[in-house]
């Protein structure tokens, strides 16, 4: 359980304090993905878990004058001082692991081929089905710990590895328990649709129908969700199939996330602008035309550059994408096939590698854009004054050593809700 910060908490004169300030309270597009709105020698001050100044030390030393000896104070000299990381695209709940098929593809079998013969998604779900709740929940709270402490503070959760009722609830309740649990803040998506059951292998519009009327019902009575993703995809979901089970669930309030165009180019991005998805992901193989729809209905590409680089495939156009208006986010796709990995910086590093984003671009993808790819937009993603107080202090003396020093994590201390959980970059107890 997260202890009770009582005391304000007073983060003062770091080298560069990232604001990411914009009243604009939608997600940053174009030149505006450039501007981190940067402090020198800022400081921060947080009370009752909510940012209350953000300006520079100077400043806040007079505005807080008074107080400066009821805060504890952390002395960032020499850091920089930023938005805690948002992942809005995690399969964060699920049992085991497999580097089996990562050794089989080494040696040149594909992703497809490996889930076509039943591994891959499949493989993942009989352990799911077989895990216990409990089981489920402490493989889950590792991963969760291990993004905390790489910075990251809130996490997207997607279920889909049960693809019946049960386990579906299952992963659904555990993301549940843990956003109760842990300092973390897990948001949750309903992702029945993340492949077609080897029992409904002939007949996927069964199974299409049964997520449309026996569980996205559920999901929404038990408030279990927020969010409707489906795997659009040759050989998974048709788009056909796909916007049944989107236009099902927006019904029950589900807002729609599709995992598009990532195999083959299949009209997912299309699709998103059609239904109105908050998100499109993935997208390494979107047509022109579904970038154009994207940008016109402000769908935002959340990008999977990890994903790319363990199947061994070319990146998403993260830069055509940004340069045609599209807002984009990063993620790192955690889960156990294609991205097994809670590193978020590295994804960052990334984007820039492969995908042409600058560290500009990358910092605000995994912030801002990333907080309004999950709809918390207003709460998380910048530091400005009524934000929640989620920060991530970086041993680096600026922010354009975060992307330079690959494969590093710089995190030193990070914040939640204004209080300490990382400290020297160990977790607190
Ligand atoms: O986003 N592409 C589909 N789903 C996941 C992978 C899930 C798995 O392989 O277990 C993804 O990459
Ligand atoms: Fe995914």
């Amino acid at each position: 359980m997260q202890k009770k910060q009582t005391k304000p908490l007073y983060i003062r004169n770091a080298n560069e304090v990232i604001t990411l300030k914009d009243s604009s309270s939608t997600p940053l597009k174009k030149e505006k993905m450039n501007d981190l709105k940067v402090i020198h020698n800022g400081s921060v001050w947080i009370e009752n878990g909510i940012i209350q100044a953000v300006s520079s030390d100077h400043e806040l030393t007079q505005k807080y004058e008074d107080r400066i000896q009821e805060a504890e104070v952390i002395d960032a000299t020499g850091k920089v001082v930023m938005p805690g990381l948002v992942d809005p695209h995690t399969h964060l709940v699920y049992a085991g692991s497999r580097e089996a098929e990562f050794h089989m593809r080494l040696n040149g079998a594909t992703y497809m081929e490996i889930m076509n013969s039943g591994g891959g998604i499949h493989a993942t779900t009989s352990k799911t089905r077989a895990a216990t709740e409990e089981q489920l929940y402490e493989e889950s709270k590792n991963r969760l710990n291990k993004f905390l402490l790489h910075g990251v503070t809130t996490v997207e959760a997607k279920s889909g590895y049960g693809l019946d009722w049960e386990t579906e609830r299952k992963q659904l309740t555990v993301a549940k328990k843990l956003h109760e649990d842990h300092p973390m803040d897990i948001v949750s998506t309903f992702m029945g649709a993340h492949a077609i059951p080897q029992a409904y292998k002939n007949n996927p519009d069964i199974f299409v129908s049964k997520i449309i009327n026996e569980m996205l019902p559920k999901v929404a009575a038990d408030h279990l969700a927020e969010f409707n993703d489906v795997f659009c995809e040759e050989g998974v979901f048709t788009p056909e199939q796909s916007k049944r089970v989107l236009l099902a669930g927006k019904e029950f309030g589900l807002i729609p996330k599709i995992h598009a165009d990532e195999i083959v180019s299949y009209g997912g991005a299309e699709l998103a602008a059609e239904v109105g998805a908050i998100s499109a992901d993935h997208l390494l193989k979107a047509s022109d035309q579904g970038i154009q729809m994207m940008a016109e209905k402000g769908v935002i590409a959340v990008l999977l550059p990890g994903t790319a680089f363990f199947l061994m495939t070319e990146a998403a156009n993260g830069r055509k994408m940004i340069d045609a208006g599209v807002p984009v986010a990063l993620s790192t796709d955690c889960n156990p096939g294609s991205s097994p990995t809670c590193s978020l910086p590295f994804i960052m590093n990334l984007a820039s590698m492969h995908m042409g984003l600058t560290v500009e671009e990358a910092i605000t993808a995994a912030t801002i854009n990333a907080a309004h790819a999950i709809n918390r937009g207003k709460e998380i993603g910048s530091l400005e004054v009524g934000k929640k107080g989620d920060i991530v202090i970086l041993d680096i003396p600026n922010y354009k050593q975060l992307n330079y020093h690959y494969g590093m994590n710089h995190t030193d201390t990070v914040i939640k809700n204004g209080i300490i959980v990382v400290k020297a970059g160990s977790l607190c107890q």
